[in-house]
């Protein structure tokens, strides 16, 4: 059977897709449908963090399937309910809402800020910042301010208003009485690899305090554990009043959260929101694996090798015509080209190592939460062998 051939005559053309069938994985790695390994330096889009195929994590899976894979929400189920516990027990927040994907989690945080404006007597403007991503889905899409994605797409829901990152004045100028939140990601991962600085978090939420709006992160990509703390808030020391989780969430099942204070969740009443499969048994059970593989030793790990590949990086690529800056955080780190990155990618990719690009010239890198010192070395020797 021709993989690539079936997937392009039958499944929508959306994705510039590698020339690369992959057939299974396991730990850090991954192998095509030729038995060539590559260590996944990406971890499947920040999805297997904690490493592909763990067995506690398909262990959770065998048994919650054999037991029940659906209920529905009009039922009480257990992982979800124990997950929900787990979620807030380790975090600020009270409530969860599960559903399915990144974009989703954040159409939940979405209505929460409109119903929370029109609470306050209709205020519905959320801020959001140049080269943010947040999804797919028409709301999320609003919310992503890289006018690329909205192309031919219009009209899109009214009420975003961009601010620039790291630039206090550009929030306050756009803060009004129509305003009833701000949307923004710690780190933006497919904006470039850009940080919000500690100091320029914190204007928000002073921002937020003084004019109560709600603050609102997105941690769908720099969250659990991927910036050496579970979650990016823990890094910078500053609490949002909602935040929201997808993509390693479900140690590659799909499930999304939305996480947020008893005060805001319960903006949202019987009827105001829902989604059929959100806190499915399988996946609820998978992430509650994945949050007992999230344990402190993991996340240090991160923060230890998360320095050394940056500082490797940095030597490595110190005299390199064709480089502008290495950037990032913990397990997410990005270089920034003066030329395109793809051809980058795809000399990676034939050496055995598996990374992205994004907005054509950041190469990007999410490497395995738990990825060995022999791993990190082994990305090291090729990278520099493709950075020569
Ligand atoms: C920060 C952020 N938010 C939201 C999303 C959308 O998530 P999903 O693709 O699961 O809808 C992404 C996906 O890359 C993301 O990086």
């Amino acid at each position: 059977m021709d993989i690539k051939k079936l997937t392009d005559q039958h499944i929508f053309n959306t994705y510039k897709r590698y020339p690369l069938a992959i057939q299974r994985a396991k730990g850090s790695w991954v192998w095509d449908d030729h038995g060539k390994k590559y260590l996944d330096f990406f971890s499947g889009l920040a999805v297997s963090g904690v490493g592909h195929a763990m067995p506690s994590v398909v262990a959770a899976i065998r048994a919650q399937a054999g037991k029940l894979l659906h209920a529905s929400n009009l039922y009480y189920t257990e992982p979800a309910a124990r997950l929900a516990e787990q979620l807030c027990k380790r975090s600020f927040a009270d409530k969860v809402f599960f559903s399915n994907s990144g974009s989703e989690a954040n159409e939940c945080a979405i209505k929460l800020a409109r119903r929370h404006g029109w609470k306050q007597g209709g205020r519905h403007e959320i801020i959001v910042f140049e080269n943010s991503f947040h999804g797919r889905t028409l709301g999320a899409l609003a919310a992503t301010a890289q006018p690329k994605f909205h192309e031919g797409f219009g009209p899109l829901p009214e009420g975003f208003v961009v601010a620039k990152l790291n630039d206090l004045r550009s929030v306050e100028r756009l803060i009004n009485a129509k305003t009833t939140a701000i949307l923004i990601e710690p780190i933006q991962g497919e904006g470039g690899i850009y940080a919000a600085r500690k100091e320029f978090l914190g204007g928000l939420k002073n921002f937020a305090r003084q004019s109560d709006l709600l603050l609102m992160f997105d941690e769908v990509q720099c969250g659990l554990g991927r910036m050496g703390h579970l979650f990016a808030y823990h890094y910078y020391g500053i609490e949002p009043d909602v935040l929201t989780l997808a993509k390693g969430l479900g140690g590659g099942m799909p499930i999304a959260a939305t996480l947020a204070t008893a005060k805001h969740a319960d903006l949202l009443g019987p009827g105001d929101h829902g989604t059929t499969f959100g806190g499915n048994p399988v996946c609820a059970a998978a992430a509650l694996a994945v949050l007992k593989l999230l344990t402190p030793r993991l996340i240090k790990n991160v923060q230890a090798q998360g320095d050394l590949l940056l500082e490797a990086l940095r030597n490595l690529v110190a005299n390199h015509e064709s480089v502008k800056e290495v950037r990032g955080v913990g397990f997410m780190i990005g270089i920034e080209l003066t030329v395109p990155g793809a051809p980058f990618v795809q000399a990676a990719r034939e050496q055995g190592l598996l990374i992205n690009c994004t907005q054509g010239n950041v190469l990007r890198f999410l490497p395995p939460l738990a990825m060995s010192n022999s791993e990190l070395q082994f990305a090291l020797r090729v990278l520099k062998c493709i950075l020569q």
